[in-house]
């Protein structure tokens, strides 16, 4: 095939650097957003009069050809072209014929690229918004759900205060809805037009910058020509927010993990979303949430891979800026694939409110409030605090939990301890007095 940039050069190449060069393999999945841009870019040369009515009539009605043979698989995509804009400007050639030369004026790949795939993600955000959004609502379902089913609360993995099933399920909720909100704000600075900063000087045509933008709905121009081709923040900022799930997603895998196991036995797992082992007949493996949890590390290595892209390349475009599509595919259809899993595997999975509540029974986890209950008598924290601990070590020897004491052997510790000392530390209390 011959080079669209043969003139200069022979346009022959190396086949070995032809390969190394194209980028198709991976870009042709932004096909819909290069065609759309490019129709929009016609419509903006005639409304600009470079060129004609009928020119831009013949370039869309082509244009719209290309986009329909691609989705019914007519068209295939041809893996010797170096890149999807490429690709998509030869076929129209040989199609329409000479008009579809017309189509590259006033444009160049570089700000191209930048559009691609400023709308590529545009579409994926909104894509992961909805994902997320279901993930929320089975958060809240649950976080209703079990408002009252009391589960020991941990900090450093110890069993600290009661708290309820419910109120972890919210914590992920809150998390989610954090991130949610941190993908609108991405979406802001990400939705601004780079097409017509052209190779990386603007064009000397009198093309109307706002107008193709407007046309391809986003809310402003990236003025300065140079930056709206070389920039690619839009690309680790979104990374970076897709870190930030993904490290929330993987606490929730390891949460999964622990609480599935028979040591916890908190939750039983769907066999749906579990596997078995190739010899060991007893195994269920929480396999999909150890899947999020290394994927987790898969996208901070996207993240990781961008910014070292990037880093001090000078301005404006380098091709080295082509290795950007592949890291942040990869994360955008890595969140999107563990947001899907968590929907199906919290949404089918048991949760085993009686082992819950006998593990919340152990760990002595109303000690702070038999502290409380001696500050309300009037005793300082600190020796309310000592004089619980003393109980509880009183509690470990003799093989006893709070509950089990007598009001004798409380009375040993302090003389201000009394019957209403059973309903200070009954543990659906210690939640209950804690809800604001
Ligand atoms: N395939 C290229 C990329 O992904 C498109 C831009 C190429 N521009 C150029 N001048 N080589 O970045």
């Amino acid at each position: 095939m011959a080079k669209m940039w043969e003139g200069r050069s022979s346009g022959e190449t190396n086949k070995m650097a032809d390969s190394f060069n194209s980028s198709i393999s991976f870009d042709s999945r932004m096909y819909k957003q290069d065609i759309t841009g490019s129709i929009a870019h016609a419509k903006m040369l005639a409304k600009c009069g470079i060129i004609e009515d009928a020119e831009a009539d013949k370039l869309v009605l082509g244009l719209n050809e290309i986009l329909d043979d691609l989705n019914s698989g007519k068209l295939l995509f041809d893996e010797k072209a170096e890149d999807i804009h490429m690709f998509v400007e030869e076929v129209l050639t040989n199609r329409i014929g000479d008009t579809g030369k017309k189509l590259h004026t006033a444009r160049s790949r570089n700000d191209q690229v930048a559009l691609d795939l400023r709308m590529y993600l545009r579409d994926e955000i909104a894509v992961i918004g909805a994902k997320i959004e279901s993930l929320i609502e089975v958060f809240e379902e649950k976080e209703k759900a079990y408002a009252d089913t009391i589960m020991p609360g941990y900090t450093h993995l110890q069993r600290a205060q009661p708290i309820s099933f419910g109120m972890q399920m919210g914590a992920y909720k809150s998390m989610l809805k954090r991130d949610a909100d941190r993908l609108l704000d991405c979406y802001k600075r990400l939705n601004s037009s780079p097409i017509g900063c052209c190779a990386l000087a603007g064009t000397s045509y009198q093309t109307d910058r706002a107008f193709e933008a407007e046309l391809l709905g986003f809310d402003s121009v990236i003025m300065n020509t140079l930056d709206g081709v070389s920039d690619r923040d839009f690309c680790l900022e979104l990374a970076s927010d897709l870190s930030i799930i993904m490290m929330h997603l993987s606490r929730l895998s390891e949460e999964t993990i622990l609480w599935s196991s028979a040591e916890f036995g908190f939750i039983t797992l769907d066999d749906a979303f579990t596997t078995g082992s190739s010899i060991m007949p007893q195994k269920k493996n929480s396999d999909m949430a150890e899947l999020v949890r290394g994927k987790t590390g898969r996208v901070y290595g996207d993240m990781i891979a961008l910014f070292t892209i990037m880093k001090s390349l000078p301005l404006a475009y380098n091709k080295d800026m082509q290795e950007d599509k592949e890291q942040i595919f990869d994360a955008v259809d890595s969140v999107k694939a563990c947001l899907d899993i968590f929907v199906g595997m919290l949404s089918t999975m048991t949760v085993n409110e009686d082992v819950m509540r006998m593990a919340a029974a152990k760990g002595f986890i109303n000690a702070t409030d038999l502290a409380d209950y001696l500050v309300n008598k009037g005793i300082p924290f600190r020796d309310a605090y000592k004089i619980s601990g003393q109980i509880v070590a009183y509690c470990i020897a003799s093989q006893k939990t709070l509950e089990e004491l007598s009001l004798d052997v409380y009375k040993q510790f302090s003389p201000l301890f009394d019957q209403d000392v059973y309903d200070a530390i009954d543990l659906f209390n210690c939640l209950i007095r804690r809800r604001k």
